[in-house]
C-alpha cells in the first residue's frame, strides 16, 4: 500500500482524477493529504469537499528554497507519506526532497517530453508549430521535466488552436494517464531501467 501525497498549486484538476481512481477503483492507494505551496489555492476547497485532509505549506515562510524543500521533505515524512504525486505543482523540488522519496515522485507534464519542458508547454508547443502535442507522466528526477518516463498520451494540435484549447484537449489525456501511472506504480508494476521505463505484467495470484 503507498502512502500518497498529492502537491497541487492551482486549480487542481488532475488531483481529483486522481483521488477519484484511487476511490472509485479501489487502488492499494492510502491517500494521507494534499499540499499546495498556495493559500486559497482551488485545489485546497476540492481536497477539502473530497474530505482528503489538505494543508498549505508556504514558501514564504522559509528564506531559502532548499530549507523550504527540506522541510516540506520532512512534513511529508512525519505524516508516514512515502509517495509523492506532483498534479500541477508549479515550484520545482531541488535535489534534497528528490533524494527523500527516491523513485517515488511522480509529475505530470502538458507536453510529449523532452520538447517543451518548463513552464507554459502548451503555449511552447504552438509558438513551435508543432502537429501533435500531450502529455507525459514521469518520474521526477533532479532536473526540470527530464526524469524516466512512464507514460505518454498524444493529442492533434489544430491551426486554429489557442492555447485554452490546446490545454484543454491535453489536460482530457492527463486525466486518464496520471491515474493509470499511479495504479502501476502502486501495483509494483513500474521498473525503472536506466532511462527506461518497463512495465511490468500483471501478477494475477
Ligand atoms: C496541468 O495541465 C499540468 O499538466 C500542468 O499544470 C496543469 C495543472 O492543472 N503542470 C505543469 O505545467 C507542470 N510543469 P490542474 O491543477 O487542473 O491539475
Amino acid at each position: 500500500m503507498l502512502n500518497l501525497a498529492i502537491l497541487a498549486s492551482g486549480r487542481g484538476s488532475n488531483m481529483v482524477a486522481l483521488i477519484e481512481a484511487i476511490r472509485d477503483r479501489n487502488l492499494p492507494v492510502n491517500l494521507v493529504m494534499v499540499v499546495s505551496d498556495q493559500s486559497n489555492a482551488l485545489c485546497l476547497q476540492k481536497a477539502n469537499e473530497l474530505n482528503v485532509p489538505a494543508y498549505t505549506f508556504l514558501p514564504e515562510h522559509y528564506p531559502q528554497r532548499t530549507q523550504y524543500d527540506q522541510a516540506l521533505a520532512e512534513f511529508l515524512k512525519a505524516k508516514g507519506v512515502d509517495t509523492v504525486c506532483l498534479a500541477g505543482f508549479m515550484r520545482l523540488l531541488g535535489s534534497n526532497f528528490v533524494k527523500a522519496f527516491p523513485e517515488r515522485i511522480l509529475n505530470i507534464h502538458p507536453s510529449l517530453l523532452p520538447a517543451f519542458p518548463g513552464l507554459h508547454a502548451q503555449k511552447q508547443a504552438i509558438e513551435y508549430g508543432v502537429k501533435i502535442s500531450g502529455c507525459t507522466v514521469h518520474f521526477v528526477d533532479e532536473g526540470l521535466d527530464s526524469g524516466p518516463i512512464i507514460m505518454q498520451k498524444a493529442v492533434p494540435v489544430y491551426d486554429s488552436d489557442t492555447v485554452d484549447s490546446l490545454s484543454e484537449r491535453i489536460l482530457q489525456k492527463e486525466h486518464e494517464i496520471y491515474p493509470l501511472a499511479l495504479e502501476l506504480l502502486a501495483k509494483n508494476r513500474l521498473k525503472i531501467d536506466g532511462r527506461k521505463v518497463v512495465i511490468l505484467e500483471e501478477n494475477k495470484d
